[in-house]
């Protein structure tokens, strides 16, 4: 048995209404927050006092509100920007999730590649023969778009493959990584698997080619200290959703410069400087990729959850959800029948784990847990191709977070092991696939 660890993050749970209550006659024991994470008190409090009291479009008005809005929305850009290691809080640009800001870098490259943006932008142009190199392991946010560029641009769609456990290797990323490649795009922790990739190495690799490196940080910035300066990446992108703050807002990092050489993928009022019936000039970023009104309650109720992780400490919430990773992976290996994706026991990796129950459809076993209070993720996780490549067509993960306790995982365990004879498929089980992941 693992020794307990989780003391402090029993004492946080009281921070959170939604964890108090029960599902289905039981205790809820949330095992979704890779998905969506729940919010602490203090962010809901702070988002429902900014709309009591200062509710208004930022930017535009001579009034007071406005005035106390736009700093308030600067304020939490500054306090984002401080979080991921940014050089300058313009280098944050609020989208409306991650998958909105992977778009943005995707659709600003296609318009620089049909001449948009003047001389800065042509050093981002494709033509055809370049190489954009995702990976087989990619959530769909970070691969469609770049499927569609390619699609659009005439570049070459590439990607590293996995393994039979679902990681990628830095050997076959040497081997794609050519002097052709112009983007490598990758999740810096696997939504799927919880691989960690080897950013840095990446990074070396796609500089010397002249490639940039676009950081799907979905799973990193919630889970894990995160220093996009000292990772050396070109561009990241996250949700608040996940990480204790409200839904509707997201995250692109990129480095200044390239943020002012990049056109901007959504065009309209708050991104000009001028405007002619003949022409239009754009404002410097971060406010020419912020188009529009903007989602000013969830901004600044993503700075506060931000501000509580800060509290917390991303160190401690970086080891907590790694024990109780090792924790739920020691406890899977040994229910019969039960494969698991991913590095293997005593491997780095972040703190979710997805499986398969053999002869049992992921959708039952998220239903078999749920009338017991528990809840995880069923399905293909927004990663077909990399649930193709396991021969798999979905499977259950269930995900941490600072609040997650042993006893859940423990009684996640419990429950698990009871769904093949729940299901009558007890002792059919594959000596071949049962226990992977160890
Ligand atoms: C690794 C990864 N990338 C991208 C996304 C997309 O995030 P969103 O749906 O908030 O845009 C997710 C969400 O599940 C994810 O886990």
């Amino acid at each position: 048995m693992i020794t307990r660890t989780d003391s402090r993050s029993t004492a946080l749970r009281a921070d959170f209404p939604a964890l108090a209550q029960e599902v289905n006659g039981h205790p809820l024991a949330y095992l979704d927050s890779g998905a969506t994470a729940q919010r602490p008190q203090a962010v809901l409090d702070l988002e429902r006092a900014f709309l009591e009291t200062t509710n208004a479009a930022v930017h535009r008005g001579a009034h007071t509100l406005a005035a106390m809005a736009t700093e308030a929305y600067e304020d939490a850009r500054e306090r984002v920007a401080r979080f991921i290691g940014a050089a300058t809080p313009d280098e944050v640009v609020w989208t409306s999730n991650a998958t909105d800001a992977l778009n943005l870098v995707a659709y600003g490259i296609g318009n620089a590649t049909l001449g948009r943006g003047g001389h800065e932008a042509k050093r981002l142009a494709l033509e055809p023969g370049d190489e954009i190199l995702v990976t087989e392991a990619e959530h769909h946010a970070n691969l469609v778009p770049w499927q569609e560029l390619a699609a659009r641009t005439g570049a070459t769609f590439r990607y590293i493959p996995v393994g039979d456990d679902g990681t990628w290797s830095l050997d076959e990323a040497r081997t794609l990584i050519t002097p052709k490649t112009r983007v490598v795009a990758f999740a810096h922790v696997s939504n799927v698997t919880g691989f960690v990739a080897p950013v840095a190495e990446v990074v070396e690799l796609a500089h010397a080619v002249g490639a940039l490196v676009v950081l799907d940080a979905c799973q990193s910035a919630p889970h894990r200290p995160l220093d996009v300066q000292a990772l050396g990446v070109d561009f990241a992108a996250f949700s608040g959703h996940k990480m204790l703050g409200p839904t509707g807002i997201g995250v692109l990092w990129g480095r200044e410069e390239l943020l002012n050489a990049l056109p901007p993928f959504r065009t309209g009022g708050s991104m000009i400087s001028v405007v002619t019936m003949e022409t239009t000039t754009f404002l410097p970023a971060p406010q020419r990729f912020e188009a529009g009104t903007q989602p000013v309650s969830q901004i600044v109720g993503l700075a506060e959850a931000v501000r509580y992780l800060e509290t917390a400490g991303m160190p401690w919430v970086q080891d907590h959800e790694e024990k109780l990773a090792q924790r739920l992976l020691a406890g899977l290996v040994e229910i019969p029948g039960i494969r698991v994706v991913g590095p293997p026991l005593g491997m780095p990796r972040s703190g979710l784990v997805s499986f398969d129950v053999q002869g049992v459809h992921a959708h039952d076993v998220g239903q078999y847990l749920d009338a017991q209070g528990i809840a995880v993720r069923v399905g293909h996780h927004c990663a077909m191709p990399l649930h193709k490549r396991l021969g798999l067509t979905a499977t259950t993960r269930a995900s941490t977070y600072l609040y997650t306790t042993d006893d859940e995982v423990d009684r996640f365990l419990e429950a698990t092991a009871q769904v093949r004879g729940y299901f009558g498929v007890e002792g059919s089980a594959d000596p071949a696939t049962s226990g992977g992941g160890r």
